[in-house]
């Protein structure tokens, strides 16, 4: 047996892997970050499987890659309203790339967190795998096929031409990290770490690895597994066990280690430790598995509903969608933070993976932050969704071609990868198998649910609920397809919904999974009156006034979110709830159709930028002093005519003036859920709120008349960033008029210019109707605010960024970028 490659030697030599384009790169650890230089074509080239052809023609590109998010969007595309009016269709990606002869005795394996879709991989010429799901992570073991000291050349295929193929924008590419890794041949497999903390108390915590270690040498082995757990990359405790490891079998072990004084993973303070394995052979470190855990204890009670660690927690959710906003679905680590910090800020402490596996960097950013995850797997099973969508002013059902005629083949293994892959987190504290699947409206899903739950249960002990019930549905599911979840998934309840649930099944656990969808239809800080009005909805095709009405019926107080709130708000016995969506998301514009491209349904438009509902989530949802108003104050042509105004706070009373003259008190009763309304003679000026709590002036907001646009106010949350060739910077650009009031309707091109370590990724504006690229040097802003994207290099220096218009002061910030 050849022991001699050991692991040290493996971490420290630099293993040269030659890109297809001659660039050279080096690689320090046995899991090699992939995503450099692979070439990139559009379309079906059968050739290209084969190890010599010539792809040096083809477009270099680095992974994460989402081509379809380049555009341009036409009516043309197949993808239809549904995929946002974006291209997709067939591609190739390439990577050449050599591992040298000293790793001869080593195994190579490819890992993809996601490839959109019907991925197959080659090697070398040599199919090693198929998989139809575009969410799904794989690895495939190369070793075979590999050619060691010599070129090797790795080809993926993908497939997303049938179209329309979801309900929403999916992006196409290989679009998520992928990592090449060198393993000994005793090695822990992929995934097989499990983590769990079976005993807590404030004293210590049990802590409890299990995995397999399996060995590929004809021979029989000794080994040492060393299972350390870390915090803050410091040893806290270990162990050792010694294994006999027969000649290619896999050995199991569970490790249980006690810790003192654990300090507990909670929202509010979301603790991490490292579990580390390394395997040792007569005292050389062969190889290593590592993975993260939170010590919590998690219950769930259809009296008490939801709470961590003793403490009772109400789940304020949003659903979310993958992609993200002008990046696609090809999104970096800073995407996920800067999602969930404008959240947080909302007050906002879960989140629903609807409807498909995420990334594993969204768990971990979770993870990292104290989100509190539904993670959700399918949104179909074995019946094709026709889903509503205007085409030309007309409803129609469409049938997406996403994944139910792949369900009987591959549903359960992609469920089992699924679990495997995300049950580390702690931030995951519940499994979720559908979202509104037909099949479950009867009894025909039943064993169907039975199977797929039976599979997380094996896996691990969260429970799993299902989001049963459908907006729109005339009736509840049958009681026997109900109960198979552990906990009742509620999509939009109907009146009394709850209270109805509560005489059929009075034990049972819930939780709302799906709410309050279409708060408002109106894009960001849109308020139209009269004639204007009338326009807006006709040239988006709604001229009857059935479907006027409609959509008239939930325009601006975002009268579903309230109702939402307030079916739950006061009820201990339900877990939560979670809205639709947190961010408009590319797809799905009901009830729009072209040149809608992007939904509107959530409190944050698609690049970040809060509606008014975010103020009312925040009314809701956070303690930190608040008050908001709406709508902007600049109303042309409605002078001498009432306007509503509305206010949304978590103080108990707010007072509203106009020109500083009060328009009177309201009370806000905190254990309702209200908001504020004065009827108001518009005349250009200024609006000031001032929020009470118990008398104490707790917050306060004015909104002034603003006059003509002047300068470019630039708003970014950091300004150090990492020269990692992935870090981000949104920045984002509001247009002022010269005293600094935010111009509600201003719509000037903005130029953008980066000098430095850096460049342009994406730019938008949140306006869901328009069609120009998200890749480009400038862009027009809606209502007052547009946002460029950068992302470093891996050169270390400063950044300049200078946004430039016509007729506008020139603004620009500084940004340091370091290893
Ligand atoms: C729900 C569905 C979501 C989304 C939403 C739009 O019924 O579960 O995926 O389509 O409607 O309102």
């Amino acid at each position: 047996m050849n022991f001699s490659k050991n692991f040290l030697n493996l971490t420290a030599i630099v293993l040269l892997v030659l890109s297809s384009c001659s660039k050279k790169e080096e690689f320090q650890t046995a899991n090699i970050n992939f995503n450099k230089n692979w070439q990139f074509s559009k379309g079906e080239i059968s050739e290209a499987i084969q190890p010599n052809f010539d792809d040096s023609k083809w477009e270099t590109i680095n992974v994460p890659h989402d081509w379809s998010i380049k555009g341009p969007f036409s009516k043309e595309n197949p993808s239809f309203s549904r995929g946002g009016w974006l291209p997709t269709g067939k591609s190739t990606y390439r990577k050449t790339f050599t591992v040298p002869a000293s790793r001869k005795e080593n195994k190579v394996f490819v890992y993809f967190d996601g490839a959109y879709r019907n991925s197959v991989v080659y090697i070398n010429g040599q199919k090693v795998g198929y998989r139809p799901m575009g969410y799904i992570g794989f690895e495939y073991d190369l070793t075979e096929h590999i050619n060691f000291d010599e070129e090797n050349v790795l080809t993926v295929t993908l497939d997303n031409s049938e179209q329309p193929g979801s309900r929403w924008y999916t992006g196409t590419g290989i679009y998520r990290d992928v990592t090449l890794k060198i393993r000994n041949k005793t090695y822990i497999p992929n995934w097989s770490l499990y983590v769990t903390t079976p005993k807590i108390s404030k004293e210590t915590a049990t802590i409890n690895a299990a995995f397999n270690i399996k060995n590929e040498f004809s021979e029989a082995t000794n080994i040492t597994a060393k299972t350390i757990v870390l915090k803050n990359n410091v040893e806290v405790v270990s162990k050792e066990n010694e294994v006999t490891l027969s000649p290619d079998k896999a050995e199991s072990l569970n490790v249980s280690i006690d810790i003192e004084n654990p300090k507990l993973w909670a929202p509010e303070t979301p603790e991490l430790y490292t579990v580390k394995v390394q395997l040792f052979n007569k005292g050389e470190l062969i190889g290593e598995e590592t993975t993260r855990t939170g010590i919590r204890d998690l219950q769930y009670s259809n009296k008490t509903g939801f709470s961590i660690n003793g403490v009772q927690t109400k789940l304020k959710g949003v659903c979310l969608h993958h992609a993200g906003g002008p990046l696609g679905s090809a999104i970096y680590k800073r995407t996920i933070q800067r999602q969930l910090e404008i959240l947080r800020e909302m007050g906002c402490n879960a989140v629903r993976t609807a409807h498909n596996p995420f990334s594993t960097e969204f768990l971990e950013v979770c993870d990292e932050m104290g989100f509190l995850v539904m993670n959700e797997v399918f949104d179909e099973w074995e019946v094709v969704k026709k889903p509503a969508t205007i085409q030309d002013g007309k409803k129609i059902r469409i049938p997406v071609k996403f994944y139910a005629d792949k369900f009987k083949e591959w549903a359960d293994t992609d469920l089992t990868d699924f679990v495997l892959r995300d049950r580390n987190h702690p931030s995951v504290v519940m499994w979720s198998i559908g979202n509104e699947i037909d099949q479950m409206k009867t009894d025909e899903g039943i064993p169907i649910a039975n199977r797929l739950i039976d599979i997380i249960h094996k896996l691990d002990d969260r429970p799993v609920t299902n989001g049963l019930i459908g907006y729109g549905w005339d009736a509840w599911p049958s009681e026997g397809a109900a109960q198979t979840s552990d906990i009742r998934g509620y999509n939009y309840i109907k009146e009394n919904g709850l209270d109805r649930e509560d005489k059929i099944a009075p034990n049972a656990m819930g939780i709302v999974t799906e709410c309050a969808s279409a708060q408002s239809y109106y894009p960001r800080s849109t308020y139209l009156y009269g004639k204007e009005k009338e326009e807006w909805w006709k040239k988006l095709g709604y001229t009857s006034d059935d479907a006027y009405k409609w959509v008239e019926q939930r325009e601006l107080i975002g009268y579903r979110g309230v109702q939402a709130w307030k079916d739950i708000k006061n009820r201990d016995d339900i877990m939560g709830q979670f809205i639709w969506t947190g961010w408009d998301y590319l797809g799905e514009v009901i009830p729009f159709g072209w040149p809608a491209r992007s939904s509107s349904f959530a409190p944050i438009d698609l690049c970040g930028f809060p509606k008014d509902g975010y103020y009312f989530y925040q009314s809701q949802w956070s303690d930190k002093p608040m008050v908001h108003i709406f709508p902007h104050w600049n109303l042309e042509g409605m002078e001498g005519k009432e306007v509503t105004v509305y206010a949304y706070t978590n103080g108990n009373e707010v007072e509203l003036f106009q020109d500083g003259k009060s328009l009177g008190k309201q009370k806000n009763n905190l254990n309702n859920v209200e908001y504020q309304e004065w009827k108001v003679t518009y005349k250009p000026g200024t609006l000031k709120a001032i929020s009470y709590k118990y008398g104490k002036e707790i917050a306060t907001k004015e909104v002034k008349t603003a006059g003509k646009a002047a300068k470019i106010e630039l708003f970014v949350r950091r300004t150090n960033l990492k020269a990692d060739g992935e870090d981000l910077s949104y920045i984002e650009c509001t247009i002022l008029d010269k005293d600094g009031n935010v111009v509600p309707k201003a719509a000037n091109v903005i130029n953008f210019e980066v000098t430095g370590e850096a460049s342009l990724i994406g730019v938008g504006n949140g306006d869901n109707m328009n069609l120009d690229s998200f890749q480009a040097s400038s862009r027009r802003a809606f209502n007052g605010k547009c946002l460029a994207i950068i992302k470093t290099t891996e050169i270390e220096g400063d950044i300049i960024f200078k946004a430039t218009s016509e007729g506008l002061e020139t603004t620009s910030i500084k940004f340091t970028s370091l290893k």
